[in-house]
């Protein structure tokens, strides 16, 4: 309860009396009355659906009021006409007119101006990955599949090159235009995303992930992300629609010979 405010709201109701109003002027008190107390005598607030209910009960039932008897009735009408007719309340009215509907225009100024929140939660940037991914029927599995093209580095440097060409095709086609020609995540569409496309020549992002994980990523997108990655919702497309197995472990080839990164490995116990 907020001490204050119900004493000012009691102040003026008494000080209402002496002045003896006409039985409108005490409706529209008893409402603003019950107004104030709802949304600033309460402590803590009462949400704003509950008031807005609330207040409806307590129009309709100061309608009845007025209404019920027929003195209120006739008093209520009387001086509601001579608020509108007589001279005395020319001022009053003229304000009346034109404060009720600034009152509604700034209303409806400030919910338009309101920006959006936040959501109270951050993203999971770099959720855990299932241990399997179904590929076009295929299952690839995570944990001990490893990029089949890889081993070539060591093996057929020329057949890695070639691998590694496919996958700058596949880059340039494809990836170039949110993740940037540096790789930079700064690519023509990037400032339109939240979140920003991922930035490769940042060490905390495929540095110090595994290929099967950007294989993942890759191949399902923004809308394989599990629920703590959102409410952001990732604009990274599910490149399994496009892209052939083979496209994809081609491109993670290309993303890390261009930014001189190596993915990371498999911890093993020598
Ligand atoms: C429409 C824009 C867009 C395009 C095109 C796009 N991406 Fe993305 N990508 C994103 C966004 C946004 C993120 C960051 C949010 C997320 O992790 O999903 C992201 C994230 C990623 C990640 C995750 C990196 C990490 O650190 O977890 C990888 C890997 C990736 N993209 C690869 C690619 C590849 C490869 C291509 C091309 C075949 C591509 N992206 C095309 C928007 C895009």
């Amino acid at each position: 309860m907020n001490v204050l405010v119900i004493l000012a709201i009691i102040a003026v109701m008494v000080a209402l009396r002496f002045l003896k109003p006409t039985i409108v002027v005490w409706a529209i008190a008893w409402w603003f009355a019950v107004f104030a107390m709802a949304n600033y005598g309460i402590d803590p607030p009462v949400p704003t659906s509950v008031t807005n209910m609330f207040m409806a009960i307590v129009t309709i039932a100061l309608l009845a009021y007025v209404t019920a008897a027929e003195g209120r009735m006739r008093e209520a009408g009387e001086s509601l006409v001579a608020f509108f007719t007589s001279k005395k309340y020319f001022i009053p009215l003229v304000i009346m007119l034109v404060a009720v509907p600034l009152l509604v225009a700034f209303n409806v100024y400030s919910s338009m101006t309101t920006q959006p929140a936040p959501p109270a939660a951050g993203r999971t940037i770099h959720p855990p990955p299932p241990a399997t991914v179904s590929f076009k029927g295929r299952t690839v599995d995570l944990n001990n599949d490893v990029n089949p093209y890889r081993h070539l580095e060591d093996d057929d440097s020329e057949a890695f090159a070639q691998h590694v060409d496919n996958g700058r095709r596949v880059y340039y086609e494809n990836c170039v235009y949110c993740h940037g020609d540096n790789m930079a995540g700064d690519g023509h569409f990037a400032h339109g995303f939240n979140p920003i496309p991922a930035n490769f020549q940042d060490p905390t992002t495929i540095a110090m992930l595994q290929e099967g994980y950007l294989f993942w990523r890759i191949a399902k997108g923004g809308p394989g992300l599990p629920v703590e990655s959102t409410p952001w919702a990732s604009a990274m497309p599910a490149w399994e629609l496009f892209l052939s197995e083979e496209e994809i472990w081609d491109v993670i080839l290309f993303l890390y010979d261009f930014t001189d990164q190596r993915p990371r490995a498999r911890e093993v116990h020598e």
